[in-house]
């Protein structure tokens, strides 16, 4: 490794230190090592849907594919030919405006669903959604605008017949937790692996010990539970 690369890694690590803390650090020297989790949060869609209101005019909308350029320079660092997988998929991505430009988008899978962080892809059962990839223009984050849209997108899919909503974030992301805690999601079970080299353990467990929850086989790995799995390139 050059000194260059190390010393940018040291200033990234000094970074991450001064704004999340030494454990989000470490957590982020396992993830690029040897082990990667993320907690996934669910909610059932039974019952009343609370109104969150944003801080600035919203209209919210399904992408069309005319707006696919718009999208990208929005999300510049997305690669075109994931967009296009995950279109021809079946997932569908929820745009917010704010009086013309897109501010806010996240996108929705059925039935599977793949997690990029740690290459592996989940299982829903029929009357599940899996909501992911949520972004806000950073001059637009802190007004209620993720909460306000993941709302609608609840109402909407309850509407739809939908009854279990789940959605996976880093633990240490403090702004995705807090805004995915004001729409209603709560703490349901950590998923993630162990790897030695180019063998990883993937694991899904409760939160805080053992469950009995309804929604226990509504969202499953879709590799064999436990098994030694070879990474899986997508
Ligand atoms: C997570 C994210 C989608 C939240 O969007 P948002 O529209 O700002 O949501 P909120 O307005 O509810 O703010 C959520 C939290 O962000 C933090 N926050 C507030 N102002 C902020 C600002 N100007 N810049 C960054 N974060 C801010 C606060 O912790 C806030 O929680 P609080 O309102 O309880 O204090 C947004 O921060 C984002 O795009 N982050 C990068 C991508 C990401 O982490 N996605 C989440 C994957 S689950």
């Amino acid at each position: 490794m050059s000194t260059l690369k190390l010393l940018l890694i040291l200033k990234r690590a000094c970074k991450v230190f001064w704004e999340e803390g030494g454990k989000s650090v470490w957590f982020k020297m396992l993830g690029e090592t040897v082990y990667r989790r993320l907690l996934i949060m669910a909610r059932h869609l039974d019952g009343d849907i609370t109104e969150i209101p944003a801080r600035v005019p919203l209209t919210m909308e399904l992408l069309k594919t005319t707006e696919i350029d718009e999208y990208l320079a929005f999300r510049n660092e997305t690669d075109t030919a994931e967009l296009y997988r995950r279109l021809n998929e079946g997932n569908c991505c929820f745009v917010a405006r704010s009086e013309g430009p897109i501010v806010h988008a996240v996108w929705a899978a059925r039935r599977r669903a793949w997690i990029d962080y740690l290459s592996c892809e989940i299982q829903l059962g029929p009357d599940a959604i899996y909501i992911y990839d949520s972004f806000t223009s950073p001059g637009f984050r802190g007004k209620n605008i993720a909460p306000f849209h993941a709302n609608k997108i609840l109402q909407y899919f309850r509407d739809a017949g939908y009854r279990h909503i789940f959605v996976a974030v880093l633990p240490e992301n403090k702004a995705g937790l807090n805004a995915l805690e004001k729409a209603g999601p709560r703490p349901f079970k950590i998923i993630g692996y162990v790897r030695i080299f180019f063998w990883r353990r993937y694991f899904l467990r409760v939160v805080g010990g053992c469950s009995n929850s309804p929604m226990d086989t509504v969202l499953q790995l879709a590799s064999k539970k436990g098994d030694w799995t070879t990474c899986r390139a997508k």
